[in-house]
This record gives structure tokens, sequence and C-alpha cells, in this order.
């Protein structure tokens, strides 16, 4: 019940393969004969560390381990000085694989060391989130943060494979694997209507983390990420459209210091007020707009903020500094119905504001 999704970038391609476990040796089969350094956290090195050398000594690799404490504080320059000193240790030369084997804060901390160490060595990832299955594992972002603000340090790196076994999401505990199901509800709404009303169909599936069901799911939202890729690689223009729901819901995890949402909690919000916007900016139909947040709701994804709204002028600012506005001018991606969005839009400041109001409950 494998699925293997093809990102086409030239001599840069490679494949996502989806499932579970059994399957994802013959997966790695690049690692023959080469050492890996897998890097992990906290969290998950002791969970699927063991499982995950495995996979690769089958596949022909030799395996060495370094693990960073879990969570976005890792994603640092320290970090990275301390897996390059890691690596060195370990003899890593330019044949050897970096192996991340996590969320997304893995991926982009062991993308931007496997990009940069030596001019750049191989790189495989294996997510462990959903949010990293389906989002940051491909597309080739990779970085660290500065304390001035998020991703601000990095390169553009794809790996060689991305390897997501469900099997891992066994141990993801529920808030985040709920959380990553903003980004696939994100698919449904940019992209693809048809993945939007399996979604509204199989809430359940959702739910029980269906490995059949979530094998579909994932290599679908792989198969889209994957195509906008291959049509803009380093974000000249289509490759926002990814970022429905995103200004806002950056604003949302700026201003309240990333610790009350997770991300797609916060993307959530976000794409709540997007539709909104898009209902009044693109006549995005009423009807779609509730499909879209009765779904979020279904699955258990916040509309509103929880408790005090914070303050407007704060996430108007926190809007206008995104790295992703063009001279202070806020641009959105609006939806034209469910499947379609339009990027690169501009919105009038009073609708901005009139809209914020409808994200606080009650
Ligand atoms: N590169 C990109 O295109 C891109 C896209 C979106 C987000 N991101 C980045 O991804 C990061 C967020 O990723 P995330 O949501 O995966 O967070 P994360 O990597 O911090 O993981 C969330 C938590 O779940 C734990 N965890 C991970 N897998 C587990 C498992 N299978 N079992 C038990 N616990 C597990 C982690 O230890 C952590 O505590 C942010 O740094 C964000 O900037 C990057």
């Amino acid at each position: 019940m494998t699925k293997t999704v093809s990102v086409a970038l030239g001599e840069r391609s490679y494949n996502i393969n989806i499932g579970p476990d059994a399957q994802m040796s013959a997966a790695c089969a690049l690692v023959r004969g080469r050492h890996c350094l897998m890097v992990s956290d906290s969290n998950v090195m002791p969970a699927w560390g063991d499982q995950c050398e495995a996979i690769l000594t089958a596949a022909g690799a030799t395996v060495g381990r370094a693990t960073v404490p879990a969570g976005e504080q890792s994603k640092s320059l320290a970090c990275v000085q301390d897996l390059y000193d890691q690596a060195l240790a370990q003899g890593l030369d330019r044949r050897s694989v970096i192996v991340a084997l996590g969320g997304g804060m893995v991926g982009d901390l062991a993308g931007y060391v496997a990009g940069t160490y030596l001019r750049g060595i191989s790189f495989l990832q294996m997510p462990t989130t959903l949010l990293a299955m389906v989002d940051s594992s491909v597309g080739g972002k990779t970085g660290v943060n500065l304390p001035q603000g998020k991703n601000l340090i990095g390169v553009f790196y794809q790996p060689i494979e991305v390897v997501a076994n469900l099997d891992t999401l066994s141990t993801l505990p529920e808030r985040e694997y709920v959380s990553g199901l903003a980004e696939v509800i994100k698919y449904g709404v940019i992209w693809d209507a048809d993945l939007f009303a399996s979604l509204e169909s199989n809430v359940a599936h959702l739910a029980s983390r269906d490995q059949a069901y979530l094998t579909e799911v994932v290599a679908r939202c792989c198969a889209i990420k994957g195509d906008v890729v291959q049509q803009d690689e380093r974000e000249g223009g289509l490759r926002a459209i990814l970022n429905y729901g995103h200004t806002m819901g950056h604003a949302i995890e700026q201003v309240s210091s990333y610790n009350t949402y997770l991300h797609g909690e916060a993307i959530t919000i976000g794409m709540h007020y997007a539709g909104l916007l898009s209902r009044d900016v693109l006549g995005f139909p009423e009807d779609d707009r509730q499909r879209v947040n009765a779904l979020m709701a279904a699955v258990g994804l916040p509309l509103t903020f929880r408790g005090e709204m914070p303050s407007w002028d704060a996430m108007r600012q926190a809007m206008s500094a995104d790295k992703k506005t063009s001279a202070g001018v806020l641009k959105f991606v609006l939806a034209k119905r469910i499947g379609e969005v339009a990027f690169g839009c501009e919105v009038d400041d009073d609708l901005l504001v009139q809209h914020c109001g409808c994200l606080v409950d009650g």
C-alpha cells in the first residue's frame, strides 16, 4: 500500500514514498554503501531512532546519530554549529548523507546543515509529523531562525528522497496531528475540490489516523505541492498560493510569541479570515466559505482566537513585516471557489480591520 510521488526538478528530482514501515528500506536504496548521520530530536530519536536505523542499515548504509533538544529553539545557528561538529567528528565526507528524522523543525535544521556542510551533501527526509509529511519535507526550503525572526537564514536545498513512514504518526500527540490537518485542508481549498470533498466525507478516517486513507491523502497533498514547486521552485509567483491563510497565521504566531498556537491552529484562524476577505473581494461563494469553516471545525481546529484577541496594530505590523510582503504592501492569497485561488491580492485596510473582529468568539 506504499505510494510514490515524483517531484520533477531536472537533476534535483526526487521521489516521495508514503506508506507504513514495511517497504521503506527499498525506498532508501540511494544510501547503499554510504554513511548516514541521522539527525533527530529528543522526542523522536528515542521513539523511532532504532526503527529508522534498521531501515537504513537494511538498505546497506552505516548509521551515526545526532540528537537535538525537541522544540523550535533548536532551529538555531548554535545547533547548526553543533551538528557541523558532530558531522566532522563522525568523518562525514561528500558521499555521506544527512537523514532528517522528525518534524519540520528537524527537517529545516538538518536540511540547512546538509545544504552547507562541505558545500552541500546528500539529504534524505524522514518526516514524522503530518505537517512535515504534507508540507515541510517537500519543496526544498531549509533554514534556521535568528533572534530577530523566523526562517531568516536558509537555502533552497532539495532532498534526494523523502520517506514518509506513516507508522511514526502513531506516537504523534493529538494536538500536533490535528494541527497538521490544517495544511491538508489548505491543499483542498487552493487546488483540489475533489480532495476537499473527500476530506469532508472522511472526517472519521482522519480522526482515527486510518493508514490506508492517510496514504492517499498524504500522497495527494505531496503531489499538489510537488506540482506547484515544479512550476515555481524559488517562490517567484505561483508558490505563493501555498501561503493561503498564512499572512494572518504567521502574524498570529508572531504576536503570540509562538507559544499559544501551533502553526496549523494559527493558519486555520488565518484561513477563516482569508475566507471572509475572499468573499468580499473575489466573490468566494458563501456556501464554499462555510464548508471550509465546517471542515476545519469538524477535525478539531480553532476558527477563532482563544480568549482575548491580540492587538490589531501588532498583527497589522507583523503582517507588514512578513518577508513575503513587497515594499510594505500586503498581498493576500484569496479563494475564488474551493479548489481555486488567486495570489497577490490587495485588500482595503477597512476590510482588514472589519473582518478581524469576526475572529473572536461570540
Ligand atoms: N520547510 C518548509 O517548507 C516548512 C513548511 C512549514 C513549516 N516549516 C517549519 O516546520 C516547523 C514545524 O514543524 P512541525 O509542526 O512538524 O513541528 P516539530 O518538528 O517541532 O514537531 C512538533 C513536536 O512533535 C514532536 N514529534 C515529531 N514527530 C513525532 C512523532 N512521530 N511522535 C511523537 N512526537 C513527535 C516533536 O518532538 C515536537 O515536540 C517550523 O519550524 C516551521 O517553520 C517548514
